[in-house]
């Protein structure tokens, strides 16, 4: 499902990124955090109990974003969803399960 706007809109060219494993459409440009919304998902990550988190300040301040890197071979790295541009071929774990 997506939740883009689709007329009179001006995008990157369309890449692909992983979100807990599945391929996730996204456009250069954007962020983290908008492909992961426009494709539905609301939670980025769990905190230490458990509980869903997402975005909510949209401007790097609040840390609720954070999402890890999941590149095979490399240690992971937390990312803000908020800052950090999209890369084709990028891919994140958000732990959020069936629930997010
Ligand atoms: S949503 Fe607050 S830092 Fe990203």
């Amino acid at each position: 499902m997506t939740r883009r706007i689709e007329q009179g809109v001006e995008r990157g060219s369309r890449i692909t990124i992983f979100v807990d494993g599945a391929p996730v459409a996204a456009f250069a440009g954007e962020t983290l955090a908008t492909a992961l919304i426009a494709s539905g998902r609301i939670a980025f990550r769990r905190d230490g109990r458990a509980a869903l988190r997402g975005l909510f300040c949209n401007m790097g301040t609040c840390s609720e974003c954070f999402v890890q890197t999941a590149v095979p071979g490399r240690a992971p790295r937390r990312l803000r969803a908020c800052l950090t541009p999209v890369a084709d071929g990028m891919a994140i774990e958000t732990g959020a399960g069936p629930d997010g």
